[in-house]
């Protein structure tokens, strides 16, 4: 029935719960988790994807245990140095929402890196929630468009959804199609509020470093079988 999904978002879950059914720490959770990402950016470009969004670090993750945190961190840095080449021979871009400010300055640069080598390529938009929060995004929006109003660079009444959609870190992405969740878990945790207004909620128990590229093929498939109505009939949508 449906096409395949424009755009895709990803809570990548459950690196910890991983490592513990493995007897392991959560920080090898983390690293088996970083080779799932690289398997699935891999996936969805080769099923046709045009943008994926993963959320890879939140404004609450900020709260766990520090050395945690740090291990994260570094997962990152080294993830961008180590991908950056698949990345251009792939042709993806790669972009970033949240506010990066607020990360440690190596994440940032090698980011801001990578972000600009690959600004011109013109295949699948990979962009990655660091420090995310959709409920910071939306007040962050809010301020500033207060602020236009304040200066009169905005005329109240003028205020409408594409002002607010201009405001935010997710400005250039189109609204999300599919939003899968791995590791069981059926909630949305502070991720894209406004752009998963219509999204297909898909949510599977397989924990993210085992979430393969055949897991990916059957989210989609999934997908392909729903009625998206967008508030209409049925009879109207498949008129
Ligand atoms: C997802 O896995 C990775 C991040 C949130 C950074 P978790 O670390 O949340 O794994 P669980 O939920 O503890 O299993
Ligand atoms: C959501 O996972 C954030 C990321 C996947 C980066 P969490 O593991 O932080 O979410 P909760 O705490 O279980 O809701
Ligand atoms: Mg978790």
């Amino acid at each position: 029935m449906n096409k395949k999904p424009k755009h895709v978002a990803i809570i990548m879950d459950g690196n910890g719960r991983w490592a513990k059914q493995q007897g392991k720490q959560r920080v090898m959770g983390h690293n088996q988790g970083a080779h799932a990402v690289r398997e699935i950016v891999e996936a969805a470009a080769e099923e046709g994807i045009e943008y994926l969004t993963l959320f890879a670090f939140s404004t609450d993750n900020w709260n766990r245990p520090k050395e945690e945190v740090s291990i994260l961190m570094k997962l990152l840095v080294n993830s961008l140095k180590r991908e950056f080449r698949k990345l251009i021979k792939n042709n993806i871009k790669l972009n970033s929402i949240g506010d990066i400010e607020l990360l440690p300055i190596p994440v940032k640069e090698e980011l801001q890196y990578v972000i600009q080598k690959t600004k011109n390529n013109s295949g699948m938009k990979l962009t990655l929630a660091l420090n995310y929060g959709a409920k910071e995004e939306l007040t962050r929006a809010v301020r500033a468009i207060a602020f236009k109003v304040k200066n009169s660079i905005i005329s109240p009444e003028k205020v409408d959804q594409s002002t607010i959609i201009e405001h935010l870190y997710t400005r250039n992405l189109p609204l999300v199609d599919l939003l899968i969740r791995t590791s069981g878990e059926e909630r949305i945790s502070n991720f894209l509020l406004w752009h998963i207004a219509y999204a297909e909620l898909y949510f599977t128990k397989t924990l993210w470093p085992d979430f393969a590229k055949e897991d990916l093929h059957k989210a989609l498939l999934n997908y392909g079988k729903r009625e998206r109505r967008f508030g209409k009939t049925s009879e109207q949508v498949n008129a």
